[in-house]
């Protein structure tokens, strides 16, 4: 029995003796599994116990926007290894309520009037029946994977008895898919929708009429798991899939929550209830204390909710949003700018040099959204709508009224000067003028317009239509009102800005470069290619890494690079080489293997453009016999640590001014594995802090050279005890 009040749920009872319990926690905008609401769930147990012959039935509903948020991660991103008893008995405490609920004898729904994800939908599964309004925006699941978690509220012990063990884990665990209310319909996640809050209350109460004796399926005498259990010898002989399957989904890569899900799940359906709770929540106990759930939690909430609210955004210019825009260019990057900004609502006048070309981009949009259609989401009249918005044209003069212009044409200066001066008295006088260059400086190419302050990047990266991030750069000249613009235009079309300083490769393709590199420098040592991309894929990198260079094709880095080289020594510096340098000037000029586009890089392709296997040749002309082994470990550091070490240094160099911005641009951006919370979270999480991670820098200093040793702003950091915070 519990002394405390309920403060986050409200008990209205109607003279039918219908309970309505309504989440609204008073201390926040939404509704989370908080202490506050531990206590609140256990008096409102008590209370039904004590008052259950003046009960007809039980309803959940929630007087916020949300239904409920689900668990309280400001306090699990500080929770330790010395947290965990507590962290079990909090979890523990809150099932143990929603099971006494559960179990009172009286019909209980869930009145699911907005999102329900996590500790959100565990309660709705704690329920007999689920109602979910058919809200907007409306998602509907237990995404806890995607933090480095599982759900700890009775959430795989509820769908595994639901469902059974291989939809649980296929449809809601493992991948923590978020669900539209008619997507969860069709799945089994609920049982019924509603078109308005009123008609869901009143779906409730009649499932209340007409189930007096209503209980959970998993509590009535003779259950049985849908699809059997391991015990089940038939079901015990496809069990060995999962984790085989789970392993070839993980390629190695260090993520503990699909693990700790698949065994909760296993083990818990092979016990009683109660027990399969229990089990649950020595699993959730585990991740929580760990340090992988710190950092997802870290870079997918606090650090992408910082970027997204505007951190980085200037103070005090007026929020605006974007009319009708000139994007230039309608190629690859071009066709996809302009179905993003459609997708959004705004106007687009898609340019290129001739109407086919300008069509051609607009088809692109034509397809996409003949698919969405096909696949059933979106319908044809939105489908129309959006495509109505663009308009393919080569007239200049089509671009009269637009209020900001995206240039996405070829990668020359000079070309991107000229399509500027084109339209730059023809759009609104004060249009922002942003271009998507993926590596010209944006100072230099500010000079070549006539309102340098209003001058911009937007770096968008490919397939536009699917990358969430865009990088903001902004050149020596630009205003602090173009950078709000931008920052705003961004959101407007849903994607998640950062914000760098001008700089060869910005933050994000520079990064990248490192990895590449450091990836292609191995392949120079003498180890065997295949077990670079293992060692890429085990660091958990999206993309292995020769495959990556094969996509973005090997002369573009060289070209990059003599560039580079020519600017460092034209400023009187040294240009300091990299050991890829050789590989990949070999692999050009003598192989003639130019990557993907080219019919051949470090993988041979087929007719179709299709990926076959590594170049043997590679074995052949690169191998060195003699040459002394490289630990595994140390292949992955060197890719992990080569782009950590580059962002401290972009930090030094004022290009970053963020630690969020770093963080979320490394895993949106380019790949870098989530399982670290971003590039600086890595360092921050590292075994033995900052001090370790300079200590390992410098280790791989002295066995692979000295583009490994520590700037000064990580030593000194290290040396006051600080982490990469903003
Ligand atoms: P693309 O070659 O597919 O398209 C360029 C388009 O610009 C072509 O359709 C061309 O006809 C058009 N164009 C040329 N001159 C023009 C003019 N005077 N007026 C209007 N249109 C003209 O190139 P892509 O890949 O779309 O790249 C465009 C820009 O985006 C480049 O600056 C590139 O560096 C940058 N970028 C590319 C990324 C990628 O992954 N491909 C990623 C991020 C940026």
């Amino acid at each position: 029995m519990t002394a405390k009040p309920s403060t986050t749920i409200r008990w209205e009872q109607d003279e039918t003796g219908i309970v309505t319990l309504v989440l609204d926690d008073p201390d926040q905008s939404a509704n989370t599994m908080n202490q506050a609401f531990k206590d609140s769930i256990a008096a409102i147990a008590d209370r039904a116990e004590a008052e259950q012959d003046a009960i007809r039935g039980i309803i959940y509903t929630s007087a916020k926007k949300t239904f409920f948020a689900g668990g309280d991660l400001k306090d699990m991103v500080k929770a330790g290894p010395e947290d965990a008893q507590q962290i079990f008995d909090a979890a523990m405490g809150i099932k143990r309520s929603l099971r006494r609920i559960e179990t009172l004898g009286k019909p209980v729904v869930a009145a699911i009037n907005g999102a329900a994800l996590g500790g959100g939908y565990e309660i709705a599964l704690a329920s007999h029946h689920r109602v979910a309004l058919d809200a907007p925006g409306s998602k509907i699941g237990l995404p806890e994977v995607t933090l480095g978690l599982l759900p700890g509220g009775g959430g795989v012990a509820r769908t595994v008895r639901l469902m059974g063990i291989a939809d649980a884990l296929l449809k809601v665990l493992v991948q923590g898919t978020q669900y539209t209310p008619k997507r969860a319909l069709e799945n089994g996640l609920v049982h019924e929708l509603a078109a308005t809050p009123e008609e869901m209350l009143a779906k409730a109460r009649a499932f209340i009429d007409a189930n007096p004796e209503s209980k959970q399926p998993w509590d009535v005498p003779g259950y049985k798991i849908p699809g059997g259990t391991p015990s089940n010898p038939r079901f015990a002989a496809n069990l060995p899939a999962f984790p085989a399957n789970l392993k070839k989904q993980l390629n190695g890569a260090p993520y503990p929550a699909p693990r700790n899900i698949l065994a909760a799940a296993v083990e818990g359906s092979q016990v009683d209830f109660e027990t399969a709770l229990t089990i649950e929540s020595r699993y959730f106990t585990e991740l929580v204390t760990g340090q992988t759930a710190k950092n997802m939690i870290q870079a997918f909430f606090f650090d992408l909710q910082a970027v997204n609210s505007g951190a980085s955004r200037p103070q005090g210019v007026e929020p605006r949003t974007v009319r009708k825009v000139a994007v230039l260019g309608a190629g690859m990057m071009g066709a996809g700018i302009a179905y993003s900004c459609a997708r959004a609502g705004i106007e687009v006048v898609l340019k290129d040099v001739s109407a086919e070309a300008a069509a051609k981009g607009k088809a692109y949009s034509e397809q996409l959204c003949a698919k969405a259609v096909s696949r059933g989401r979106t319908t044809q009249e939105k489908a129309d709508a959006l495509l109505a918005l663009i308009t393919p044209t080569a007239d200049p003069a089509d671009v009269a009224g637009c209020d900001a212009v995206i240039e996405a044409v070829f990668e020359n200066p000079e070309l991107k000067h000229k399509v500027f001066q084109e339209i730059q008295d023809l759009v609104e006088p004060d249009a922002l003028l942003c271009s998507n260059t993926s590596t010209l400086p944006i100072t230099a190419l500010a000079e070549g317009v006539a309102r340098p302050a209003d001058f911009i990047g937007l770096h968008f990266f490919s397939p536009v239509d699917k990358m969430p991030l865009v990088e903001i750069i902004k050149g020596e000249r630009t205003g602090d009102e173009a950078l709000a613009r931008a920052f705003d235009l961004v959101r407007q079309i849903k994607k998640t800005p950062i914000v760098v300083n001008d700089s060869r490769g910005f933050f994000t393709s520079r990064v990248i470069g490192q990895f590449i590199n450091e990836g292609v420098a191995m392949v120079g040592e003498g180890v065997e290619p295949a077990s670079v991309e293992q060692a890429a894929a085990q660091a958990g990198y999206p993309a292995k890494v020769l495959s990556l260079m094969d996509e973005l094709t090997l002369t573009l880095p060289r070209k990059i690079r003599n560039e580079t080289r020519r600017a460092i020594e034209e400023a009187g510096g040294t240009w300091p080489g990299h050991p890829s340098d050789a590989v990949i000037d070999r692999m050009v000029d003598e192989f003639g293997r130019t990557g993907r586009s080219g019919g051949a890089g470090f993988y041979d392709y087929d007719e179709n453009g299709k990926r076959t296997a590594l170049w043997p040749g590679l074995r052949e002309h690169f191998a060195k016999p003699d040459a002394a082994e490289i630990p595994f470990e140390d292949m992955k550091e060197r890719m992990l640590f080569s782009e950590a070490l580059d962002t401290v240094r972009c930090l030094e160099e004022g290009v970053l001014t963020s630690v969020a911005d770093a963080n979320i641009g490394s895993i949106m951006g380019i790949g870098f594995p989530a399982w670290t919370g971003g590039v600086l979270q890595y360092i921050n999480g590292y075994e033995g802090g900052l001090p370790g991670f300079v200590a390992r820098a410098r280790e791989l200093a002295a066995t692979y050279g000295d583009r490994f040793l520590p700037p000064a702003l990580l030593v000194e950091k290290a040396e006051r005890g600080e982490t990469f915070t903003d």
